[in-house]
């Protein structure tokens, strides 16, 4: 069984409540349940967190023994040189997802740390791009 981790950062707790009109009304936690039934032969877990060494501290925990790492680091993927650095040391591919049509918003949303050191990026198809990058690991 494929064993793989979203990693959500900043603010991405407050899905369903915030911004909706971008982010739209769905928690990630409703999102995540319905997304674990559709796949039921991939081993699929969820970590959030809105401190940056923390979504390091994951990437390293799970970058020699997954399967893959989908990271929305929010904000941080725009800022993180460490996020970025973490994501270039570990073995694990990551597939960078975005909720939001990032190219789409405000140019400081264009740059991103982790893209140059991802297996692929899927952004702009609302909760769904989650859904396609699970899709590209199997
Ligand atoms: C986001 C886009 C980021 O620019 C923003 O800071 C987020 C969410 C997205 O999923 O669309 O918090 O990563």
């Amino acid at each position: 069984m494929k064993k793989i981790i979203i990693i959500n950062g900043p603010n991405l707790n407050l899905l369903g409540k915030r911004e909706p009109n971008i982010y739209g009304s769905l928690t990630f936690v409703e999102f995540f349940d319905t997304v674990k039934e559709k796949y039921p032969n991939v081993a699929l877990e969820h970590f959030q967190s809105n401190i940056e060494g923390e979504i390091i501290d994951k990437i390293q925990s799970c970058g020699f023994n997954y399967d893959g790492i989908i990271l929305n680091a929010a904000a941080y993927t725009h800022t993180s040189v460490g996020i970025g650095d973490a994501v270039k040391a570990i073995e694990t591919p990551v597939v960078e997802v975005h909720i939001s049509n990032t190219f789409s918003r405000e140019e400081f949303r264009h740059q991103s740390f982790i893209a140059p050191n991802a297996k692929g990026v899927v952004l702009g198809f609302g909760l769904q791009s989650y859904e396609l990058a699970i899709q590209s690991f199997l």
